[in-house]
């Protein structure tokens, strides 16, 4: 489709990655040509990137969504990257587990506005968070008194800010076990979805019910929304209903089924310590298993990263969702 040039007003096609950029207050801008990009965002022509955003999700409890994300964010984060971590359950576990209490929390951000940047706390180095509490509750009951037609995109909008994309090459959103209004924002917030699912048989209804979350989160919202990984947790190997579940998990999601997450009680001290498991048990099962996860994700981005110079323009958007239609759900 043709477009006109946001710096010069010439009618072209876009083509390539560059020549398509959201800025900061959210407006879509096409360049016909590197200088028309440099003319029209100046010296952030060449530095616009967007965080990869990965949400935790499953709306089963005790599936171990807080342990991954808390795990995946500070083994990136270890690495060198920089990381947000964002907890959207009101049992605020991700403060918790790392030992810390913000002053302000995911409510300010979504209900007042505050800018997430002033909100996020540094916990380690690399690693900031947005913690939640039980206010997160008010959150809930505001955003249904939104309008329905775009109370499900809030969290986006306030985080679609160039700051956060700026600052951050990693968005991890740790989900409650729910199927409520912040879920559906931290969905049609996300990019990519991990599912942490426990290798028990009421599991796999568990994993059914997400994947068609999933789909009408698609169809609603026309949002996009990768499962880009299940993660079968809390596996004992010595019995033989775990080894069937994750047979019966491998079967279905091939690739995507990660190497599981050994049921490991180093995980469940951890928190307790206000530590990750790579610090609180480095040699432990646990964080043997959760360095596979980390090193996996960011393996995957790397590739993502790869130059690919025939990319459409609307894999080019920087900072806000893409426009292409939302590609349909693995059924179970
Ligand atoms: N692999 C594991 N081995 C042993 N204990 C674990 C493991 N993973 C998580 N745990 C422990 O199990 C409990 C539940 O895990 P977690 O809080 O991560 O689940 P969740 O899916 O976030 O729960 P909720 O749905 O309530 O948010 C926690 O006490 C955690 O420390
Ligand atoms: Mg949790």
């Amino acid at each position: 489709m043709e477009k006109l040039c946001t710096a010069c007003g010439q009618s072209f096609r876009p083509a390539f990655v560059y020549q398509v950029a959201v800025t900061g207050d959210g407006r879509r801008n096409y360049f016909c040509s590197l200088e028309c990009r440099k003319s029209g965002l100046g010296d952030e022509a060449f530095r616009a990137r967007r965080a990869r955003r990965i949400a935790i999700l499953n709306q089963k409890g005790g599936t171990g969504k807080t342990t991954t994300a808390v795990n995946l964010a500070a083994g990136v984060a270890e690495r060198g990257h920089n990381v947000l971590l964002i907890d959207t359950d009101a049992q605020g576990n991700v403060g918790v587990s790392l030992g810390v209490n913000g002053e302000q929390s995911l409510y300010h951000v979504l209900v007042e506005g505050v800018d997430p940047t002033d909100v996020a706390v540094p916990v380690r180095s690399s690693l900031d968070v947005i913690t939640s509490d039980a206010t997160l509750a008010a959150a809930e009951i505001w955003l249904a008194r939104q309008n329905p037609d775009n109370r499900s995109r809030i969290m986006t909008k306030r985080l679609n800010l160039m700051q956060v994309s700026r600052r951050y090459d990693y968005v991890f959103v740790d989900c409650g076990p729910s199927l409520n209004l912040l879920n559906q924002n931290a969905l049609s917030y996300a990019d990519e979805v991990v599912i942490p699912v426990t290798c028990d048989y009421l599991a796999l209804v568990g994993v059914k019910q997400v994947l068609r979350t999933i789909k009408d989160i698609e169809r609603h919202l026309h949002h996009a929304v990768r499962i880009s990984a299940v993660l079968p947790t809390f596996y004992d190997g010595r019995t033989r209903l775990a080894r069937e579940v994750l047979e019966t998990l491998q079967s279905h999601f091939k690739t995507k089924c990660l190497e599981p997450i050994r049921l490991n009680t180093r995980l469940a001290e951890a928190p307790s310590h206000r530590k990750s498991i790579f610090e609180y048990a480095p040699q432990s099962n646990g964080a043997a298993d959760y360095n596979r996860v980390v090193d996996w994700v960011v393996a995957s981005s790397a590739v993502k990263e790869a130059p690919t110079p025939t990319m459409s323009a609307a894999e080019a958007v920087t900072t806000t969702q893409p426009e292409a239609p939302a590609p349909r759900a693995q059924a179970l």
